[in-house]
């Protein structure tokens, strides 16, 4: 079996914004296909800036330290920049995944996605398309 880098175990065994926003901008909930768990994720935005995300996960460690690393890296962006937030970006700054693991890191990549097209949705007046 592969070993976690030094990060991937740091962020699971010290996971950054974890639980639930109350009364986010933008809601995403998606799971896993290949192993049918779920993340969610919420967002607060002021001004299109995502000014605070925290997630959510039935998932194993590594969609938890890809998703702690991931809500770390979206932090204080647009939602158009973290909509270009990629799974391989994360996992980079994870310094690697094992590669049965990289599905884990697709969860926090389409939690962001579908949180951020919450948000667009219900404020289709302030949100860029
Ligand atoms: Fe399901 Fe990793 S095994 S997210």
């Amino acid at each position: 079996m592969e070993a976690y880098s030094e990060k991937v175990m740091e962020h699971f065994t010290n996971p950054r914004n974890v639980g639930e926003i109350e009364n986010p901008d933008g809601c995403g909930t998606v799971g896993n296909a290949k192993c049918g768990d779920i993340m969610q994720m919420t967002i607060k935005v002021e001004h299109d800036i995502i000014t605070d995300v925290k997630f959510k996960t039935f998932g194993c460690g590594a969609a938890i330290a890809t998703s702690s690393m991931a809500t770390e890296m979206v932090k204080g962006k647009t939602i158009d920049e973290a909509l270009e937030l990629t799974n391989k970006a994360v996992a980079e700054a994870l310094d690697g995944l094992p590669p049965v693991k990289i599905h884990c890191s697709m969860l926090a990549e389409q939690a962001i996605h579908a949180a951020v097209a919450d948000y667009k949705q219900k404020h289709p007046d302030k949100a860029a398309v």
